[in-house]
């Protein structure tokens, strides 16, 4: 999963802001509305109905909405990690990474199997509307092809999957019937391996950048790090569910919000910074923008 699926919802609006990475691509030149029905993957294996009589009815509707958008964003992440197979050949990066990736394909793939899962259990069918489905962009004409794949690399493994894993682990401690659990359980699993991913190939491959690539990697972050920003500020307009709603998914906006400033400050900045980036220069600028504004 790559972020919040309310928060990618909140970012779609703000779209057209400012663009800069892998969720703000390249528009596609016609846009066309395609439905997302996972009925008959739900049917297979399918869970037990969740006891929701302790749920507020406010509560409930934010669980459903939640399920249903993380559904919707873990099927989009991907093609994320389809388009950065193209992006690591072309870099020349070894083969068994390149594998790794194209099974992470399947695995969000399988999350979005395991959200239709819990939204039938919660009683929504499990269908929606695909947004736009951008592309991951190339960076090929500001970028080597080194460069090019690390910026996507930092931006999908460093930031938005290393911020996942926080999330869905504090989601999963709140989470109430065993089968939810079992299911946060082995999307937890796969987002630590998109995040691991991020940061193995950032340290490996960082030294080995040209002076001109790391200075310009290092101005990039500061598009990553604003994208991260906007991308997660919708926490700050989300409702505070109760007990008994955070344990069947429903959000707390505010909570939310802390763990992704402390995932980014405690682990995602001094991470980049040990790999030789400017980051904490980049995320400074970044923060002091957004208290101006
Ligand atoms: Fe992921
Ligand atoms: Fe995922």
């Amino acid at each position: 999963m790559l972020g919040s699926a309310s928060a990618a919802r909140e970012e779609r609006k703000d779209r057209k802001a400012g663009a800069s990475r892998v969720e703000e691509a390249r528009p596609q030149a016609r846009c066309t509305m395609t439905t997302l029905d996972l009925r008959r993957v739900a049917r297979h294996d399918a869970l037990a109905p969740i006891d929701l009589r302790e749920v507020s009815a406010i509560d409930l509707e934010a669980a459903r909405t939640n399920w249903k958008e993380r559904m919707v964003s873990e099927h989009a992440s991907a093609r994320v990690f389809g388009e950065l197979v193209g992006g690591m050949m072309r870099a020349g990066l070894p083969a068994e990474e390149t594998y790794r990736v194209a099974d992470m394909v399947r695995q969000e793939l399988d999350h979005a199997g395991l959200c239709a899962k819990v939204l039938v259990a919660i009683g929504v069918e499990p269908v929606a509307e695909l947004p736009e489905l951008t592309h991951v962009p190339g960076h090929e004409d500001a970028a080597s092809p080194l460069e090019a794949v690390l910026r996507n690399v930092i931006s999908v493994g460093c930031c938005s999957e290393t911020v996942a894993v926080a999330l869905v682990a504090t989601e999963r401690e709140l989470a109430g019937p065993r089968s939810l659990r079992r299911v946060l359980d082995q999307i937890l699993r796969d987002e630590i391996k998109h995040s691991r991913f991020g940061w193995r190939l950032v340290s490996r491959l960082a030294p080995s950048l040209s002076t001109r690539e790391r200075t310009s990697l290092d101005e990039y972050l500061v598009d990553a790090f604003a994208h991260q920003v906007r991308f997660h500020a919708a926490f700050l307009d989300m409702p505070c569910a109760g007990e008994a709603g955070l344990a069947v998914g429903a959000p707390h906006g505010r909570s939310n919000w802390l763990v992704f400033m402390t995932t980014m400050n405690d682990i995602v900045i001094p991470g980049l910074e040990r790999c030789g980036l400017a980051a904490r220069e980049a995320w400074r600028e970044v923060v002091s923008v957004d208290r101006a504004a």
